[in-house]
């Protein structure tokens, strides 16, 4: 049995898939996270919304820390995350899924990590590759069985929100090579690396990102493209809970914190 979680971000709220699961409010140090819980496909599943009821939470606000323990806390091992972003990349166009390998932090006002307490200790942990590379592979086996039209590769730049960026920073950003910009991957996948569980993100480009598109961005546009694709995106959730095939690539998520004595909960 998998123990799979979904993070549900823009537009993702509740596949039918799951319909009948337990809702559970799971205490954490850091607080309390909704999670709906059962079993699909032979396989534990936990889905979390990520920005909360009815879209509720902001992407600076949200609890990265509760939502990462509680699916720590109830074993999970790998989680599915998704997120809505602009693109930065031509290549990259509305209703475009992307796999990302790689992600540039702009964020400035989040914890970032577990271990800031004298309890806890120091801990530096690898990041090199910030995306399961075991996960990836599963997500684009399942996405190459679909029709949707994705990318296997793309960089991540989260920056802080909750504004849209300036045509000058998404400049910047491409320069540096970002290929799509978000306001939520961090530091949910840092957190899910230091807590020892795989974690990999598909993005949705919902827009060209700013002074690329040609006209002003807003966030009914971002929902009404999320809307669009929120079909792709339940058929892909389906697919990567039903892939209990053998892995074709493997990863040291589970124990890149052994150098700290590996992640305690
Ligand atoms: N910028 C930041 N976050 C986003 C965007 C964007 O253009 N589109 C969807 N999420």
């Amino acid at each position: 049995m998998r123990k799979i979680a979904i993070i549900g971000g823009t537009g993702v709220y509740s596949p039918e898939a799951l319909a009948g699961f337990e809702e559970k409010v799971i205490t954490t140090p850091y607080g309390d996270a909704l999670c709906k819980l059962g079993t699909l496909h032979g396989n534990q599943v936990v889905f979390i919304t990520r920005h909360g009821v009815g879209h509720s939470v902001p992407p600076h606000k949200v609890n990265y820390r509760a939502n990462i323990w509680a699916l720590k806390s109830l074993g999970t091992e790998e989680i599915f995350a998704t997120t809505a972003v602009g693109s930065l990349n031509r290549e990259m166009k509305a209703g475009h899924f992307v796999v990302c390998d790689q992600a540039i932090d702009f964020t400035k006002s989040r914890v970032n990590t577990f271990y800031d307490t004298p309890e806890r200790g120091v801990a530096h942990v690898d990041f090199t590759n910030p995306y399961c590379s075991r996960l990836r592979a599963k997500v684009i086996k399942c996405l190459e069985k679909t029709a949707i039209p994705f990318h296997k590769t793309g960089c991540y730049v989260c920056t802080e929100g909750p504004r849209f960026e300036t045509a000058a920073e998404i400049k910047m950003f491409a320069m540096l090579g970002g290929d799509l910009v978000g306001m939520t991957n961090l530091p949910e996948s840092v957190l899910a690396r230091e807590a020892e569980m795989c974690y990999t993100n598909c993005s949705i480009v919902t827009n060209m990102a700013a002074g690329i598109s040609p006209t002003p961005l807003s966030h009914s546009e971002v929902v009404e493209a999320m809307a669009q694709s929120g079909k792709n995106m339940a058929q892909l959730i389906e697919a990567f809970i039903a892939d209990n095939s053998e892995d074709t690539e493997t990863c040291n998520c589970a124990h890149c914190m052994a150098e700290f004595g590996g992640f305690k909960l």
